[in-house]
């Protein structure tokens, strides 16, 4: 696992430079499971980088992965305040809708879901109970039973991010299974029902496919530079559901309290040790987020002030950064008609995408009446 990790991310610096020689090359599909509001952690690792890739030129399509959250979750009533939320959080951190740029939630898209039932014959039982990440969430959400979308979800993901043609999706280490369960897929389909000469050669006349090309990119991972951020606990990832995270809703007065309870050690001299200080080196490595300043140089200024000092320029330098970005949020809640006009924009571009997409697959299928 280690080692599949290791080429992963090679592979994923080498695009890095790829993606800046040739943005043109590269559409990239990406998105989140609208299970509340986002935190600084998803701003740091995945909302900045997608408004980068955008402002590169590349097209970026973001998609809201509203039936996934129904496969851990009872609570399904607020899935649609959440998808909105999402979307704020999206708009307010710097995405600008476009021809090229949108969000949409996957359950507006008929075509791309239907892309499922071929997918699921792709693939076996044994595959998709292995999966490490699925495991994972059946693990720690400590479910009595376990409902078969839990394990057909990374199927489903593969329709979100194949419908249309990705080549480039932005994710977190955790993904990682999920991607090659996508690329499996492609690949499976590509063999199984393009290579075949035999075709009829009506298919030329169809959108796409020339006849024996493969429909499907194998698309690759680009792993998130950003090291993991830690929550304000400092020995787990930052999640809201584990209460140790910052809104990017939080006010400024909310932010400066929750840093404050953050954990440090007792220590008076700060310094940038990440093993031996986890907790004092994630909050020094949020401020250089925020700054640009080296971990190590925002040490060396802090000095002996300690926790307090410590905490004090983490408040300043977060509320600071995001005081654009929530002035943004506190504009776009107001205007739901705004939101749902960018999701519906966004569910229809897709679906544009997507219906062209089934055509050449029911071809190829030699399913076309
Ligand atoms: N599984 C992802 C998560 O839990 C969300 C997601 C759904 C996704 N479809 C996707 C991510 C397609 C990238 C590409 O965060």
């Amino acid at each position: 696992m280690a080692d599949t990790y290791t080429a992963a991310l090679e592979r994923s610096n080498r695009l890095e430079q790829d993606i800046l020689t040739n943005p043109k090359k590269y559409r990239v599909l990406t998105g989140d499971r609208p299970t509340g509001r986002l935190h600084i952690g998803h701003y740091f690792g995945s909302l900045q980088n997608r408004v980068r890739l955008a402002r590169l030129g590349i097209p970026v399509y973001i998609v809201i992965a509203d039936y996934q959250v129904l496969t851990d979750h009872d609570a399904f009533s607020e899935i649609a305040q959440n998808t909105k939320q999402l979307a704020i959080d999206y708009l307010a951190a710097g995405i600008q809708p476009s021809e090229d740029v949108f969000i949409f939630p996957h359950s507006y898209v008929p075509e791309a879901n239907q892309l499922m039932l071929p997918f699921l014959t792709l693939v076996t039982n044994a595959e998709l109970s292995r999966n490490p990440t699925v495991k994972e969430e059946i693990g720690s959400a400590g479910l009595k039973s376990v409902n078969a979308g839990m394990y057909t979800y990374p199927v489903h993901q593969a329709c979100d991010i194949l419908f249309c043609k990705a080549n480039l999706v932005p994710v977190g280490k955790d993904q990682l299974p999920h991607l090659e369960m996508t690329r499996t897929i492609a690949r499976r389909f590509n063999e199984k029902f393009c290579a075949d000469k035999t075709v009829s050669t009506e298919l030329g006349k169809s959108v796409f496919p020339e006849v024996g090309k493969p429909v499907f990119p194998e698309p690759e991972a680009l792993l998130s530079k950003t090291p993991s951020i830690l929550g304000l606990d400092g020995s787990q990832k930052m999640s809201k559901s584990r209460g140790n995270a910052i809104m990017l809703s939080a006010t400024e007065d909310e932010t400066a309290a929750l840093i404050k309870k953050a954990k440090t050690d007792s220590e008076r001299l700060i310094t940038y040790e990440p093993e031996k200080r986890p907790e004092v080196a994630n909050l020094l490595m949020l401020i250089s987020l925020c700054t640009g300043e080296e971990p190590v140089l925002i040490a060396e200024k802090i000095g002996e002030g300690g926790g307090g000092k410590l905490k004090a320029v983490l408040t300043e330098a977060l509320n600071e950064k995001l005081r654009p970005l929530r002035a943004e949020r506190k504009k776009l809640e107001a205007d739901e008609a705004y939101i749902r006009q960018v999701l519906t924009d966004g569910a229809q571009k897709a679906q544009k995408i997507a219906a062209r997409t089934l055509e050449e697959v029911r071809s190829v299928m030699n399913m076309k009446i």
